[in-house]
C-alpha cells in the first residue's frame, strides 16, 4: 500500500476525520472540522507554492461533478483539486442533459451516482436539492450551492483568505454588501463566522435586498459610508439575478451598489475586500489595482480548501450489490 506524506494518510485510511459525513450546509463543520480542512488546505497552499509534488490522496478515487447550474470557479476548482490529488472526475456540466430532464428525483440520481463515484458535488437551482441527493446517497455528497440556501465550500474558502490575510477568524468586524437576501455564500458564511468570537458584522444593501434575519447586534444599513472605516473585511456580492421572480425588481436594484475606489478612501489601509465573483456592476475595475482587493487570491486559494476537503472527505467505496 503507498503512503503518502500527510501524516502517512492513504486514501483507504484518511486519519483525520471530520464530523460530517455530508457537507450540505454551514451548519455541519464544527470549529474542530474547520480547522483541521483550513490547516489541510494551509499545507497543500505551502506546498504548492514550494513546489513540493502533493501528496496523491485520492488516488484511485472519482468524483461526480453534478451540475445543474452556471459555475466556473467552483466547478473548475473542485474538479482541479480532484486531479492534484491524484483522482479523477466525471462530470455533468449541464445537469439537464441527464435522466433528471426525463424526470427521475434527485434521491434516485444520488443513488444511482453512488455506484459510479466515490464523492458527488452537486449545484442545482433549487434550496434544499443536496439533501435530496444525499437522501439515498451511499456516498458523502458536497453541496456546491442549492438555489438560494448555502454555499459552504465557497464559506470555507473565504475563512481560508481570511484567517491567512489577517491572521485570525475571531474579533473582526466584517461588512458584507450587495444582494443579501438572494446570496447563498453570505447565508454560509455568516453561519461559520458565528462560529469565531467577537465579530461584529454590518450588512450594508438596498432596503429590498436585506437579509431575512440577521445575526443579533449586527448594524443594518444602505449607505457603505456610515461604516466603511470601522470595517476589516468588507465582502461584496453580485444581484442574484437569476433569483428574482419579477425581472422589473431586479431591474430597479442592478445597479444599487458600486465600489469605486473613492468610496473606499476611508477604509483601513489593512482592511481586505472580497468577492466570491462573478463579480457585474458591483466593483469597478478600477479598484482591482487597490491594495486591499483579494478577490481573485480568494479564488485561486479556493482550489487549496477543496482539496482539503475532497481528502478528508473521502470514504471507502461501500460495494453492497
Ligand atoms: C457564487 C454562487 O454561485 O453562489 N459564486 C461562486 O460560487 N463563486 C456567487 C454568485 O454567483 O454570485
Amino acid at each position: 500500500m503507498q503512503t503518502f506524506k500527510h501524516n502517512g494518510e492513504t486514501a483507504e485510511n484518511p486519519p483525520e476525520s471530520l464530523s460530517f459525513r455530508h457537507l450540505l450546509g454551514a451548519g455541519d463543520i464544527s470549529k474542530a472540522d474547520l480547522e483541521t480542512l483550513l490547516d489541510r488546505a494551509a499545507q497543500y497552499h505551502i506546498d504548492a507554492r514550494n513546489g513540493t509534488p502533493i501528496a496523491q490522496a485520492c488516488a484511485g478515487r472519482i468524483l461526480a461533478a453534478l451540475f445543474f447550474e452556471a459555475s466556473t470557479r467552483t466547478r473548475f476548482s473542485f474538479e482541479s483539486a480532484m486531479l492534484r490529488l491524484g483522482g479523477q472526475v466525471i462530470s455533468l456540466e449541464q445537469g439537464m442533459a441527464s435522466s433528471v430532464k426525463k424526470g427521475e428525483s434527485l434521491a434516485d440520481t444520488g443513488r444511482i451516482v453512488s455506484a459510479y463515484a466515490d464523492l458527488i458535488a452537486v449545484r442545482h437551482p433549487d434550496a434544499g436539492s443536496a439533501a435530496a441527493l444525499a437522501m439515498e446517497s451511499r456516498i458523502p455528497v458536497i453541496n456546491a450551492g442549492d438555489g438560494a440556501n448555502e454555499h459552504p465550500t465557497q464559506a470555507l474558502a473565504d475563512l481560508y483568505t481570511i484567517r491567512h490575510d489577517k491572521g485570525r477568524l475571531g474579533a473582526l468586524t466584517v461588512g458584507i454588501a450587495g444582494d443579501l437576501k438572494y446570496g447563498r455564500a453570505v447565508r454560509s458564511l455568516v453561519t461559520l463566522l458565528g462560529l469565531y468570537p467577537d465579530i461584529r458584522f454590518a450588512f450594508i444593501s438596498h432596503p429590498s435586498l436585506r437579509m431575512a434575519a440577521p445575526p443579533e447586534g449586527a448594524t443594518v444599513t444602505d449607505k457603505l459610508a456610515d461604516v466603511i472605516g470601522d470595517l476589516d473585511v468588507l465582502y461584496v456580492t453580485r444581484v442574484q439575478k437569476e433569483r428574482f421572480a419579477d425581472p422589473a425588481e431586479y431591474e430597479t436594484v442592478k445597479n444599487a451598489f458600486t465600489l469605486t475606489p473613492e468610496s473606499l478612501a476611508r477604509a483601513k489601509k489593512d482592511m481586505i475586500l472580497m468577492h466570491p465573483l462573478p463579480r457585474v456592476n458591483e466593483i469597478d475595475p478600477a479598484v482591482d489595482a487597490l491594495p486591499q482587493a483579494r478577490y481573485f487570491e480568494q479564488a485561486a486559494r479556493a482550489v487549496f480548501v477543496r482539496m482539503a476537503l475532497l481528502a478528508l472527505m473521502q470514504k471507502p467505496m461501500p460495494v453492497t450489490i
